[in-house]
C-alpha cells in the first residue's frame, strides 16, 4: 500500500508545505509579544536555547520517524509498537479538533478585516469596534449569545478554501498551494517590515524596546526568589512558544515527512524549518515594534501602554495605526490581514492534513471523501467559537490544548522514540543520507528535553491551579469545565479510532528491518 501513497514532487516544495505550517498567526502576535513582556533583547536567550535543545530535535525526531515508517503518527507509533496507536491518534485530534476549530474563525476574522480594510471600518475606536461591533462579546463566557453572521460567513469561506486544498494529494493540494502562497507571504512581509521601519518612532521602538535586553528578567538564578520564579515562567513561556511555532507535537511534520523519498537529507531540512520559521519570527517582530513605536509616539503614550497580546495585536492595535499612517492607509490594511490569511491558511491545512492522512493511511477510505467529512464536520465544530462568546472559549481552548495537549504530546513521542524504538536506530535511518545528526541527539531526545517538559507542565499546573486562569468575569469551574470537556472529547475520540479495527494494520510491514541490520 506504501507504493500508492503520494508524494512531494520536490524538495523545496516539500520545505515551504512545511515552513508553512510553522509560520501562522503565532509568528506575528504571539512572538512580538512574548518578546516584549520577557525582557526585548534578552528573550532570545530562551528563545534560542530551547530552539536547539527541544526544536531542532524534536523536528529531527518527527521527519525521521515519518521517513522511517512512511506513514502518519498513528500508524508510525503502532510500527514503533502496538500499544502506542493511542499517541498516534492523540496529536492529530488534537491538531483537528483542539486547535484547527477555532484557529479557522481566527483566520475568518482576518478575512472579515481584510475587507473593513478598504473602508477603514473600524473608525476611531478599533477597540470598541472589535469587541463591540465585530464580536459583540457577550458578558461571559457561560453565555453563547447567538451567532455572529459575518464571521460564520467567513469561517465558511475559510474551510471551503482549506477543502480545496486538501481535497487534491499532497503533491497537486498542498505542495501545490504552498508554493504559490509561500513566496507571496514573504513579499508580503518584506513590504510591511519595509514600510513599518520607515516610520517615525520606529528605530526607537525597535532599539529601545525590541533590541534592548533587560538581563534580570531571564536570571533564573538570581539571589532573589520571585525574579528566579519569574525567569523560570520567561524560561517556561520560551519553550512553550517554541513547540507552537514550530508546530511540534502535532504529528503534522511526521506526516508531511512521510510523503518524502527515500534519498532526503532530514538533518537539513529540520534545520532550514526551524531557522527559517524563527528568523520570520524575528523579523516580523521588526515591524510589530516599529508600527507600534509610531503609533505610541503620534499618540504620546508611552511604548508599553500601546502595545497588546494576541488577537488585540491584529485586531486592535494594528487597526489603530493603519489609521494613522499619514499616507495609503488602504493598502498597508490590505497587504497587513492578507499575510495573516496566508500564514494561517498555511498552517489550517496541515492541521487538517495531519488528520485526513491518519484515516486514510489506517482505513484505505478514499481521501477525496475523508476531506469532504472532515472539512465538513470541523465548519460545524467551528460553528461555536463564532458565537459572540468565541473570544472567551477559543482562548480557553487555545490555553489547555498549547499548555497540556501538546506538551504532553511531545514529551510522550520523545519517550517512545527515545525509549522503545531507540533513538539510535532513528538517528541511523536518518544518517544514511545528508549531513547526518551527531550522536547528542540521542541524548536530548531521551533525557534533556523529556525533564524540560516534565518542568514545563508542572510550571503550567501550578499556575493554573493557583489562579483563575484569564480572571474571566465568570466562575473557574465553566473555565475548568469547558476545558476539560474538550479534553474527554478528544480522548473519546482518541480511544474510538484505536479501537476501530482495521485490516491495514494487519498487514503491516517493518519498515525499519532492513534498516536495523546494517
Ligand atoms: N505554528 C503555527 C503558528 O505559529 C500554529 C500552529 C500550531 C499550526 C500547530 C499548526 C499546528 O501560528
Amino acid at each position: 500500500m506504501t507504493s500508492s501513497r503520494s508524494s512531494w514532487k520536490s524538495n523545496i516544495g516539500f520545505l515551504l508545505a512545511s515552513i508553512g505550517s510553522a509560520i501562522g498567526l503565532g509568528n506575528v502576535w504571539r512572538f512580538s509579544y512574548m518578546a516584549h513582556q520577557h525582557g526585548g533583547g534578552a528573550f532570545l536567550v530562551p528563545y534560542i536555547v530551547a530552539l536547539i535543545v527541544a526544536g531542532v530535535p524534536i523536528m529531527i525526531l518527527e521527519y525521521g520517524l515519518g521517513h522511517h515508517e512512511k506513514a502518519s503518527s498513528p500508524l508510525s507509533f503502532t510500527r514503533v509498537n502496538k500499544s502506542f496507536e493511542w499517541l498516534g491518534w492523540w496529536m492529530p485530534v488534537v491538531a483537528m479538533f483542539g486547535i484547527m476549530l477555532y484557529y479557522s474563525v481566527i483566520i475568518g476574522w482576518c478575512v472579515n478585516y481584510l475587507f473593513y480594510s478598504f473602508s477603514l471600518a473600524w473608525g476611531d475606536d478599533p477597540q470598541g469596534f472589535f469587541f463591540n461591533q465585530f464580536l459583540q462579546l457577550s458578558d461571559s463566557a457561560a453565555s453563547l449569545g447567538g451567532i455572529r453572521i459575518p464571521i460564520l460567513f467567513t469561517t465558511l469561506l475559510v474551510w471551503v478554501a482549506c477543502w480545496l486544498i486538501c481535497f487534491r494529494d499532497i503533491r497537486h493540494g498542498i505542495e501545490r498551494a504552498s508554493v504559490i502562497f509561500m513566496p507571496v507571504l514573504f513579499l508580503l512581509t518584506i513590504i510591511i517590515v519595509g514600510w513599518s521601519l520607515s516610520l517615525d518612532g520606529a528605530p526607537d521602538a525597535i532599539f529601545n524596546h525590541y533590541l534592548h535586553a533587560d538581563w534580570q528578567k531571564i536570571n533564573f538564578l538570581a539571589h532573589d526568589p520571585a525574579t528566579r520564579i519569574a525567569a523560570g515562567k520567561v524560561w517556561a513561556a520560551a519553550f512553550g512558544q517554541i513547540f507552537f511555532t514550530l508546530s511540534l507535537g502535532f504529528g503534522i511534520m511526521i506526516t508531511y515527512a512521510s510523503y518524502l523519498p527515500k534519498k532526503t537529507d532530514i538533518a537539513k531540512n529540520a534545520f532550514i524549518t526551524c531557522l527559517v520559521n524563527c528568523l520570520y519570527s524575528v523579523v516580523a517582530g521588526l515591524a510589530v515594534f516599529g508600527i507600534v513605536g509610531f503609533m505610541a509616539q503620534s499618540q504620546g503614550v508611552p511604548f508599553a501602554e500601546a502595545i497588546k497580546g494576541g488577537p488585540q495585536l491584529a485586531f486592535v492595535v494594528y487597526p489603530k495605526a493603519i489609521s494613522l499612517l499619514p499616507k495609503m492607509n488602504t493598502l498597508f490594511g490590505i497587504i497587513f490581514f492578507l499575510m495573516l490569511v496566508i500564514a494561517g491558511l498555511t498552517s489550517g491545512v496541515s492541521l487538517i492534513e495531519a488528520f485526513t492522512c491518519s484515516l486514510t493511511d489506517k482505513f484505505d477510505w478514499p481521501r477525496k471523501k475523508v476531506a469532504t467529512v472532515l472539512c465538513i464536520i470541523g465548519f460545524l465544530g467551528s460553528i461555536i467559537f463564532t458565537t459572540r462568546s468565541g473570544l472567551f472559549l477559543l482562548d480557553i481552548a487555545d490555553h489547555f490544548i498549547t499548555n497540556y495537549g501538546l506538551v504532553c504530546g511531545g514529551l510522550l513521542e520523545c519517550i517512545v522514540v527515545g525509549w522503545i524504538l531507540k533513538a539510535t536506530v532513528l538517528r541511523r535511518h536518518i544518517n544514511r543520507h545528508g549531513i547526518g545528526v551527531p550522536k547528542l541527539w540521542n541524548f536530548f531526545i531521551r533525557y534533556t528535553t523529556p525533564a524540560i517538559l516534565i518542568v514545563l507542565l508542572f510550571i503550567s499546573l501550578s499556575g493554573d491551579l493557583s489562579a483563575n486562569y484569564g480572571g474571566y468575569p465568570t466562575d473557574q469551574l465553566f473555565i475548568y469545565g469547558v476545558g476539560w470537556m474538550l479534553i474527554c472529547f478528544i480522548v473519546a475520540l482518541v480511544l474510538a479510532f484505536q479501537s476501530w479495527k482495521s485490516d491495514k494494520l494487519k498487514r503491516r510491514h517493518k519498515p525499519g528491518e532492513d534498516e536495523l541490520l546494517v
